[in-house]
């Protein structure tokens, strides 16, 4: 039964399109990125609400019992899962929302008589498919169930074309013909174009390709949406595949890359992994109450937090110091690098837990010019961020990020447990530049046990 008659269904549409344009709007700004998050829920709750109440449905309980289960199992994943791991979560949300529209695709073929539909739902199960494929393999990778370097066979540069030709004709056929058996031939073909896609990609690129692939499932559900005669669809698909491009630019970007580079960097010999070779050269340590004396009697501290900091949960102990530094008249800003971490934003959401004010992050642009005017940087839990070989060394995969460039402060201190490298697997020379003091430790001890120093003084 249809409740809701046309003009009422694109009315509802309308208010759903407008929650997720000011959802986006809100997730623009860590300030307004929870409020955001709640109006885009409501929204897709109000959509699929409407769905039901429009659209004369078959097999209701069967659909009730899908979304029953899904949900079932995806919210305990989402509340339990750690801030570190949000990157995978949300690659295997948007791998699962691909692979949803290219099943629906497959469904609504025998309902598309018209060819020129049919364009639409190949493009749907061809993106569909590959985002699906992609996206387990990114999982797979920053959870390192599988290796996190570029994984590359011989020959695969010609696999790749094979499975590329081999797509585009069935594609054709499936167009032409309508051919139910073709079209599980694309989907399997896409599927694995998907898996070719993202193997050779790696680790510190793999974030980049999961913005990409959330654009790819934005597009295949917008063409899911003209499969399906949905203009929601269309709206919702065509907003995540925008901000999606959006986001990955930038995120290219902010690591010096291009999106090409990311892709098909690994054939053309500029391996994305790095080398773990550490030497053993000397480097100058000290204790927390060193380190204490040199932060106390500074003018001017600027702190970098890095993944570590995330990892040791140090987030209240760090703005507890910096705190307690700025009552003892040190100036504290707090030195933000777009990729610093695990996620976009990841430090501002972690240092927005522990309530520091926004005005002490600065952002590298800002940053980066005052720290000749600093007295000691303080690296917490960083590493590729404020990796000179970003600068310094061509062959390095870091070569051409931009970073912070704590090089230039009078002093710096890195808190950090070991000698081993960061996500890019690189040696950081300026672990070794005479004026690095290094505190071992777990980042959230490391700054409990400095904190009780200064206060000490
Ligand atoms: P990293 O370069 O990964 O360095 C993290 C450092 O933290 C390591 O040197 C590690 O050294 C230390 N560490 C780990 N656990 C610690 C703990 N419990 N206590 C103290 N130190 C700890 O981090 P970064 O500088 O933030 O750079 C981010 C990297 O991740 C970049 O390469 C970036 O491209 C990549 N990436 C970024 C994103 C986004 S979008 N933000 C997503 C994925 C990857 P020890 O092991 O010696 O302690």
């Amino acid at each position: 039964m249809r409740l809701l008659s046309p003009e009422w269904t694109a009315l509802a549409y309308l208010v759903a399109a407008v929650c997720f344009i000011l959802a986006l709007k809100g997730l623009s700004s860590p300030r307004t990125a929870r409020r955001g998050n709640v109006i885009g829920a409501a929204g897709a709750g109000f959509a699929v609400v409407t769905v039901f109440l429009s659209v004369r449905l078959e097999n209701v309980p069967a659909i009730l019992a899908a979304i029953v289960v899904g949900a079932g199992i995806a919210a305990p994943i989402a509340r339990r899962v750690k801030m570190t791991q949000m990157p995978q979560l949300v690659a295997l949300f948007n791998g699962v929302g691909g692979g949803a529209a290219a099943l629906v695709a497959v469904l609504e073929l025998g309902h598309t008589p018209d060819p020129w539909l049919r364009v639409a739902v190949v493009f749907t199960m061809l993106v569909g498919a590959v985002s699906f494929a992609g996206s387990a393999v990114t999982v797979g990778k920053l959870q390192e169930l599988i290796s996190t370097r570029p994984l590359l066979f011989p020959g695969m540069r010609w696999v790749m074309v094979l499975v590329l030709v081999a797509a585009l004709v069935a594609a054709g056929i499936v167009i032409a013909t309508g051919s139910g058996g073709w079209a599980i031939a694309l989907l399997l073909i896409s599927l694995a174009a998907g898996l070719l896609l993202v193997l050779p990609v790696g680790g510190a690129d793999v974030p980049i390709v999961i913005s990409l692939l959330n654009a790819f499932t934005g597009l295949a559900v917008a063409a899911s949406g003209i499969v399906l005669g949905n203009v929601l669809l269309v709206v919702a698909g065509t907003l995540v595949g925008a901000s999606g491009t959006i986001l990955t630019r930038a995120m290219a970007s902010a690591m010096g890359r291009g999106v090409s580079g990311i892709l098909f960097g690994a054939f053309r010999g500029g391996s994305t992994a790095g080398s773990t070779t550490m030497s053993d050269r000397p480097v100058r340590s000290s204790t927390a109450e060193d380190v204490a004396v040199l932060l106390g009697f500074a003018e001017r501290v600027v702190i970098v937090p890095g993944y570590g900091l995330a990892v040791a949960q140090g987030q209240h102990a760090i703005a507890e110091l910096a705190t307690a530094l700025e009552a003892r008249g040190v100036s504290v800003d707090f030195a933000i690098h777009p990729v610093a971490g695990r996620m976009p934003g990841h430090m501002n959401v972690l240092l927005a837990e522990a309530n520091v004010p926004y005005e002490s992050l600065k952002e590298m642009a800002e940053i980066n010019p005052e720290f000749k005017n600093t007295d000691v940087a303080l690296v917490v839990g960083a590493n590729d961020v404020v990796n000179p070989a970003a600068k310094s060394s061509p062959g390095s995969p870091i070569f051409g990020m931009p970073i912070l460039e704590v090089g230039d402060a009078g002093q710096v201190v890195f808190l950090k447990r070991s000698m081993r490298p960061g996500f890019a697997g690189i040696e950081n020379e300026l672990l070794y530049d005479p004026k690095t003091t290094l505190l071992f430790g777990d980042a959230k001890a490391s700054l409990t046990a400095v904190l009780s120093a200064v206060k000490a003084l």
